[in-house]
């Protein structure tokens, strides 16, 4: 445990939010993503609607809020970014498993913000119509204009060209200059972006709710199916959603709470805004769901897709303001997106900072360096897929295999390792103790039992039933492959394997080896008690 000299060290040089709101916007604005706007409504239909929105709701109250405080607890308490706040309580192991979740946090930032780039190539192409032309040529499969229809014909032509390439750069440009100067900056942008957020979002669920048939979709979305609930594919699925909406297991809530004083009432925070994310994502759902039920559009299971091709489909067909809706729905992937990827930054940034002591400014161009490099990769152009059996390009195909590890692994490995170093190690009642001293509601002993027995035992079982299938023990085998690649390509079928390989070495090797370099804070702690 840290000397009282350290921590106070430690909180002089931190910096700190100016107002206790600014820190509730940040972190909504964190929370609230392309994860509400479309991740959701792809996996409520991917796993039945109705079946899926109960197990949602639990997977808030039993995982969601709970984890949320906890990580807000570890910021409070330690006034320190999440891989130095686990290794105060577990050491160099519990630090490594820290810098596993931020080294997660930086992989998922690098695909985020091609994906972000992609949905800015989308919003020029709505914002000049041709995105609503009945098709486009596709120079980078070789597709004449009527080959394909849009808004596929659009997506593919962006995702084939050199242009994703730019835009990502673009896009990280803008992750810079908003985690430059760190809370001052994400704090003046989320207090404009959150409301802008949420009215465009009541725009599109007023209209959708006025189109005929478009409450279809809400009685869809809402109605119970209680046989389709007893998959343990939708219980995954939901604990995985509740997961990535609310940004947890990546630290970032850990730094921005550490950003407060440790006197915060970080219990109401958590259900503020947990509250504030859910309550957005059941309207967006509620948005989409009627939009596509009015026009009959089948939703794809793919997120991607729902995002690129279904809602465009949709909003095509709307009679009037077709392209200024269009618009208005990229912009709003746009600004919800940015507030994410630039969260998932800032917890890189703190938590290298804390760890070296660096200045701020080269930290920064060193981590944008590296992140706009992974971009472009996942941003290459380069077809390999000609046929669409699978995914068209290299980028897209390497993002489909790094997506799954660092998502429906590193996230869920992040949340149980928490659960156990804090519930066993802390312990839970030390922490519950921290989070009631400031707090108008009381956790009971509840939070120790879910922290400690259910929490782990829920997302184990999610581990183990992801690894049996991904080795098709369960039945179907869904470890993720390449398709259609022509012979002189057959040598990439070399990368399914090499992305788990590359995966481990990246985030766990790699944390090892941060965790065992000396805290700097640490040192010089040493030092000034030596003096
Ligand atoms: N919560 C964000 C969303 O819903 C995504 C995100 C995940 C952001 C993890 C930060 C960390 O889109």
């Amino acid at each position: 445990m840290p000397s009282t000299l350290s921590t106070r060290n430690n909180v002089a040089k931190r910096q700190q939010w100016k107002s206790k709101l600014g820190f509730v916007l940040a972190a909504a604005g964190s929370a609230i993503g392309l994860g509400n706007i479309v991740f959701f409504s792809a996996n409520a239909y991917r796993y039945g609607a109705g079946a899926f929105y109960l197990p949602y709701l639990l997977a808030l109250l039993l995982c969601g809020i709970p984890v949320m405080m906890l990580e807000f607890g570890l910021g409070k308490r330690f006034q320190a970014s999440f891989p130095i706040a686990l290794g105060r309580v577990a050491g160099k192991w519990g630090e490594a498993i820290g810098w596993f979740a931020i080294l997660n946090a930086l992989i998922i930032t690098m695909y985020y913000s091609t994906i972000l780039a992609w949905t800015m190539g989308m919003w020029w192409s709505s914002a000049t119509g041709t995105l609503f032309e009945s098709t486009v040529a596709v120079p980078g499969f070789e597709l004449q204009a009527g080959e394909m229809a849009n808004p596929g014909a659009s997506f593919f032509d962006l995702i084939s060209s050199w242009k994703a390439i730019g835009l990502a750069t673009c896009i990280w440009m803008l992750n810079y200059v908003g985690v430059l100067r760190g809370t001052q900056t994400i704090e003046r942008v989320v207090r404009w972006m959150v409301p802008f957020i949420w009215i465009v979002m009541i725009l599109f669920i007023v209209r959708g709710l006025t189109l005929d048939g478009g409450i279809h979709g809400a009685y869809m979305l809402f109605t119970p199916q209680f046989d389709v609930m007893a998959s343990p594919r939708v219980w995954n699925g939901a604990f995985s959603q509740i997961f990535f909406t609310l940004s947890l297991g990546f630290g970032i809530m850990t730094a921005y709470a550490s950003y407060l004083p440790r006197n915060t009432d970080h219990v109401t925070s958590a259900v503020v805004v947990s509250a504030m994310n859910c309550s957005f994502e059941m309207i967006a759902g509620l948005a989409i769901f009627s939009l596509l039920f009015a026009y009959a559009v089948v939703p794809e299971a793919s997120t991607l897709g729902m995002m690129f091709f279904v809602v465009p489909q949709a909003i095509g067909s709307l009679p009037a303001g077709v392209q200024f809706l269009g618009a208005a729905f990229f912009t709003l992937l746009l600004a919800a997106g940015l507030t994410s990827s630039t969260s998932l930054l800032e917890s890189v940034i703190s938590s290298l900072n804390d760890k070296f002591q660096i200045p701020r400014k080269y930290l920064l161009s060193i981590v944008v360096l590296i992140g706009m490099l992974g971009s472009l990769i996942f941003g290459l152009p380069h077809v390999i897929d000609p046929e669409l059996n699978g995914n068209g390009t290299l980028g897209l195909s390497v993002l489909d295999l790094v997506d799954h590890y660092t998502f429906s692994y590193g996230l869920m490995i992040v949340g149980f390792l928490e659960c156990v170093i804090i519930g066993w190690m802390l312990p839970a009642s030390r922490l519950r103790e921290e989070l009631n001293a400031s707090s108008p509601i009381q956790l009971g002993r509840w939070f120790d039992v879910l922290l400690r027995w259910v929490l782990p035992g829920v997302l184990g079982f999610i581990i183990v039933w992801t690894a049996l299938t991904d080795l098709g023990l369960l039945g179907a085998g869904a470890f993720p492959t390449l398709y259609g690649l022509n012979e002189s390509l057959a040598w990439m079928h070399i990368l399914p394997l090499l992305t788990p390989i590359m995966w481990l070495l990246g985030t766990a090797g790699v944390g090892i080896a941060l965790a065992h370099r000396p805290t700097v804070l640490q040192r010089s702690t040493i030092a000034s008690e030596n003096a």
